[in-house]
């Protein structure tokens, strides 16, 4: 039943920051997504007979690269495959399924944040055995592979039925569908308090989740309303949509409008409002009249962590991503524990995670999670704030802002200026660059230059060393302004600069955040010159 099928390679199969992403079309090209599914298996040593994990966000042509990965693991020699009912597995959920089961490894199809459709994003990712995303000495090799490939093998088989939780067997290989939710609500229910989460909502706690239409309704329902006796109509766009429904499935402030609007409607608004990604490791948090930042978050978890059962032993650590804000460093600095600053992406926590030298990561890209998988997480953080919340029976405003006043607070804000132009955004990054060596102890306006530097990462745990991560400048007093480019857009560059203030006074925590940042946005500009640069007299996106 194993066919070999000759093909030719594609020249562009380069995975980026989170596996191949390209638009739909192009993957429904001749053999494009067998193409890139036999380069990853080449590119693996010793998996016969072992297990792989398979599974996706529900969006447009996922069932059809399901069916054709399966029947490709087969032929290639896999033991068992582990499918998610629908062909439907969150990120987080198929990191958990690859450490729970030791599986080699998983292929999860997701083009996360992005819109999905007949003409939108679709993705292949490969996820090791620890069920984190490959590193890049493997995705280098898929690549290279990807280049020459002149043949794939693959089962001829009728249609599998994804539809229905079952074990069967294709070519001497074991194919089990599996509840997509079973294991990951299960892991939650350790992690976390929930009879105190209960007990929340059974005094009237009143929250709105968004799973915009995307991978996390089916989990949010099982856990949030089924399991945690929050009413039904709390978990809203729960049903996975090709095309989430027309929308981006990425929860900001601007995808998630609605959802901020009722959040800030006043007295009557819900307590807690939340909402995750295509692929469910994004999330967004929001009190009752306040829109809690990625990197606040971050900080407030990792201050309060122990109040959940899966840390009441405290943390190790924490490690964000470099243009993170540093309130994170603020509650490490207090407790005592080790804090790591990595280059953006999260496969730079792997190691750390792995080595147990912190217990919870995050970034500003609204990504938080812990070591209890190996991929950022949306509905463990919306868990752990509930856990928080249940516990400390205050509102998310009073809990922010006590958390200001212990530990100081970070003003901070990102403006992205996407669609420039390429080289006129690499001169800038240029240019800055140029300048880095001169400006320790320089002035600008009132604010003095500490110090600057173009980031470069050397991991603690492997040693390797990852150059040009984005230039910090770094003011007297714990205020930065950090620059870099997008790695992800698809269209020209996307400059975004990353303004931060901290601001010990607590008398001086509630201002508006552009007003608090003002002097640090104009530095930027002197530094960068943006506006002449890219043409730009303000920026496309503010978060
Ligand atoms: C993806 C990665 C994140 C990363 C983000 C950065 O979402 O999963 O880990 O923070 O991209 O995107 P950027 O566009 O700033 O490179
Ligand atoms: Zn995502």
């Amino acid at each position: 039943m194993i066919k070999t099928i000759a093909t030719k390679p594609y020249g562009d199969q380069k995975p980026g920051t989170s596996g191949l992403r390209k638009k739909v079309p192009v993957f429904q090209q001749e053999n494009y997504a067998q193409n890139f599914i036999q380069s990853i298996f080449d590119s693996l040593e010793d998996f016969a007979g072992k297990t792989l994990v398979i599974g996706g966000d529900g969006r447009y042509f996922n069932r059809e690269v399901i069916q054709i990965a399966i029947k490709m693991a087969a032929a290639n020699g896999f033991g068992k495959v582990m499918v998610g009912k629908g062909g439907i597995l969150s990120t987080p959920a198929a990191s958990n399924l690859i450490r729970k089961y030791k599986a080699f490894g998983g292929i999860i199809l997701s083009a996360s944040h992005n819109p999905g459709g007949p003409t939108e994003d679709f993705g292949i990712k490969y996820n090791i055995g620890n069920g984190g995303p490959a590193p890049e000495k493997i995705t280098d090799a898929i690549y290279a592979r990807s280049r020459v490939i002149d043949s794939y093998k693959i089962v001829d088989a009728p249609e599998i039925d994804l539809d229905r939780v079952t074990t069967l067997t294709l070519d001497g290989m074991t194919v089990e569908i599996i509840d997509p939710v079973a294991d990951y609500a299960e892991l939650m229910e350790e992690l976390f308090d929930f009879p105190a989460i209960r007990n929340l909502f059974s005094l009237g706690f009143h929250m709105v989740f968004d799973a915009m239409s995307a991978v996390t309704g089916p989990y949010a329902k099982e856990i949030i309303e089924r399991r945690l006796g929050a009413s039904e109509g709390t978990v809203r766009n729960f049903t996975p949509l090709p095309d989430f429904g027309g929308h981006h499935p990425d929860p900001n402030l601007v995808h998630a409008k609605e959802l901020y609007d009722e959040m800030m409607s006043g007295g009557d608004a819900p307590d807690f409002g939340a909402a995750s990604d295509g692929d469910g490791d994004r999330n967004l948090i929001i009190g009752r009249g306040i829109f809690v930042t990625p990197s606040d978050s971050l900080a407030v978890l990792a201050a309060n962590a122990q109040l959940a059962p899966g840390y009441s032993k405290g943390i190790a650590g924490i490690a964000r991503s470099m243009p993170t804000s540093m309130a994170a460093d603020k509650v490490a600095e207090k407790r005592g524990i080790g804090i790591y600053e990595t280059p953006t992406g999260w496969k730079f926590f792997g190691n750390l995670l792995d080595a147990g030298k912190v217990t919870i990561c995050g970034e500003e890209s609204a990504g938080t999670g812990s070591d209890h998988v190996r991929e950022k997480d949306g509905l463990w953080a919306v868990l752990l704030w509930l856990n928080i919340l249940a516990v400390r029976g205050e509102s998310v405003e009073d809990i922010v802002t006590q958390h200001w006043a212990t530990y100081g607070r970070n003003y901070y804000s990102r403006h992205d200026y996407e669609g420039v132009d390429s080289d006129a955004a690499n001169g800038l990054m240029a240019t800055l660059r140029d300048k880095l060596p001169s400006l320790s102890g320089t002035k600008i306006g009132d604010l003095t230059v500490e110090t600057a530097d173009d980031f470069a990462y050397h991991d603690p745990v492997d040693q390797s060393v990852s150059k040009n991560q984005g230039i910090r400048v770094l003011f007297e007093g714990g205020s930065r302004v950090v620059f870099r480019l997008s790695g992800t857009g698809t269209s020209g560059a996307t400059l975004r600069v990353y303004i931060e203030r901290y601001e010990p006074d607590a008398n001086r925590h509630n201002l508006e955040t552009q007003a608090a940042l003002a002097d640090l946005i104009a530095a930027a500009e002197t530094l960068a010159d943006i506006r002449a640069r890219t043409g730009r007299d303000a920026p496309t996106v503010i978060t």
